[in-house]
């Protein structure tokens, strides 16, 4: 018999990212993967065509008067570069230390993975499970969840949910067990800065022509104030300050200023006056620049003035902003800021609500309790400055809060080259999952 952590292992070596349309088979793979794993549990597995990529729901068999419990992760991964900077192989899991290094170990496949592995072992002691499971698992978040949401509508009736749950977010230490009662939400675009019609000799033309790096520069700079402070007018609008009790937890949790200068070897934190490094990243708006591109990066010089230039923006949003109130005041912004020598076009990325969900409430409770019994510690709670945008969906459209616990360590790396998850933390979840399922059936 397999056993989880080569179950994991499997997982973790299709090379599942979602954004490159390279990688199309390799996602679908990877959902053949998952309905021979959870059809081998006995549960009912159904595989779902979507425009992009599949969404796959196994059920065990429901009854009447047992609570609906869906749990929720996804398959897919973010893209491997920088490449050359892995110690071993994205694609190629190894375990060291006793860790798990593998794109996606901790985003999300282990995280996802422990989901399953502690209904399967619930499965095997028990024959049967104490709720009405519903797993729902897609194969596109690091993308957006651009179909998801469709899927949820038209699919309605086949998802009962009382409850959500969901392991895509982090632990707030080693051995901390965590509860996350709010998520940021997200609006992304693109800005393309038009000059020229065509790359430029920079002596024959310029001084007469305005550069498009430079109407970039100009518009970057437009942004912020030095401290940090964003300027776009209106973009502060509806957002809440924290509450007392969360600042009286936070103040209990491991120093995030310090945490922050290792894990990302910065010279200096850097951020909006008033607040701290716990609120900066999970109370607060931001406005970052993803990507800022154009012109000559080769080798040598190459003197031209380029003809075009492209900037990526998001903004992460913090609860009762919306995503779509947020994109039309940085447009305004743009359109009053952008020097007028050069022309420009914004293309619209993908957005998602912030969450916020009390975790006081009986299932938050039921998770406290089973957590208590994983990790032996009362229960962190906090805060992410990350975002899954389908939460506030699954509020909307399945009228169910979700309860985050999240397996992660704030070292795991996602994203990033050497992302990992260690082996105990998978196990725990195994465990967490276990008595989750009997704590929620109280
Ligand atoms: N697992 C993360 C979200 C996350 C990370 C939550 C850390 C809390 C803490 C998820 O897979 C992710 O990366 N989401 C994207 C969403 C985006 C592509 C819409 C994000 O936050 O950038
Ligand atoms: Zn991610």
């Amino acid at each position: 018999m397999t056993s989880a952590v080569d179950s994991l292992l499997e997982f973790l070596r299709f090379p599942s990212i979602s954004t490159d349309p390279k990688n199309n088979s390799d996602v679908r793979a990877c959902s053949d993967w998952l309905m021979k794993t959870l059809s081998g549990m006995g549960l009912s597995t159904e595989r779902y065509e979507t425009p992009g990529h599949p969404v796959v729901v196994a059920k065990n068999v429901h009854q009447k008067g047992k609570k609906n419990i869906l749990i929720y992760g996804h398959y897919d991964v973010q893209p491997v570069d920088p490449v050359n900077l892995w110690t071993t192989p994205p694609f190629e899991p190894s375990i060291r230390n006793k860790i798990i290094y593998a794109r996606g170990s901790a985003d999300n496949k282990g995280q996802m993975l422990a989901h399953v592995m502690g209904v399967k072992a619930t499965l095997e002691k028990h024959k049967e499970l104490p709720v009405n499971l519903t797993f729902l698992f897609e194969g596109e978040e690091e993308i957006g969840s651009p179909n998801l949401r469709p899927f949820l509508e038209k699919h309605k009736a086949e998802l009962p949910a009382d409850l959500i749950v969901i392991s895509d977010t982090g632990m707030v230490g080693p051995g901390i067990p965590t509860l996350t009662y709010s998520l940021r939400g997200i609006a992304c675009l693109e800005v393309l800065i038009k000059g020229p019609q065509m790359d430029l000799h920079s002596g024959v033309f310029g001084g007469a022509v305005m550069n498009p790096l430079l109407a970039m520069a100009r518009l970057m700079n437009s942004f912020h104030d030095p401290e940090g402070k964003v300027k776009v007018e209106g973009f502060y609008n509806n957002v809440k300050n924290v509450a007392d009790w969360e600042k009286a937890n936070w103040k209990n949790l491991p120093n995030s200023d310090e945490e922050i200068k290792t894990l990302t070897g910065v010279k200096k934190l850097f951020g909006e006056p008033g607040y701290n490094s716990r609120e900066h990243t999970w109370a607060r708006p931001t406005l970052e620049f993803n990507g800022a591109g154009g012109g000559y990066l080769g080798a040598g010089s190459k003197t031209v003035i380029p003809s075009q230039v492209i900037l990526k923006i998001s903004c992460r949003l913090v609860p009762e902003q919306k995503p779509a109130e947020v994109l039309k005041a940085v447009e305004a912004h743009i359109k009053k800021h952008m020097p007028s020598e050069v022309s420009y076009e914004i293309i619209p990325g993908h957005s998602g609500s912030p969450y916020y969900v009390d975790p006081f409430s009986d299932h938050g409770k039921a998770a406290q309790r089973a957590l208590q019994s994983t990790f032996h510690r009362e229960t962190a709670f906090i805060r992410e400055g990350g975002s899954i945008p389908i939460v506030q969906d699954f509020k909307e459209v399945l009228g169910a809060d979700t309860l985050l616990l999240g397996l992660s360590l704030p070292d795991c790396r996602a994203h990033s080259p050497d992302e990992n998850f260690p082996v105990e933390n998978y196990e725990q979840g195994i465990l967490l999952n276990q008595y989750l399922l009997q704590e929620l059936a109280k």
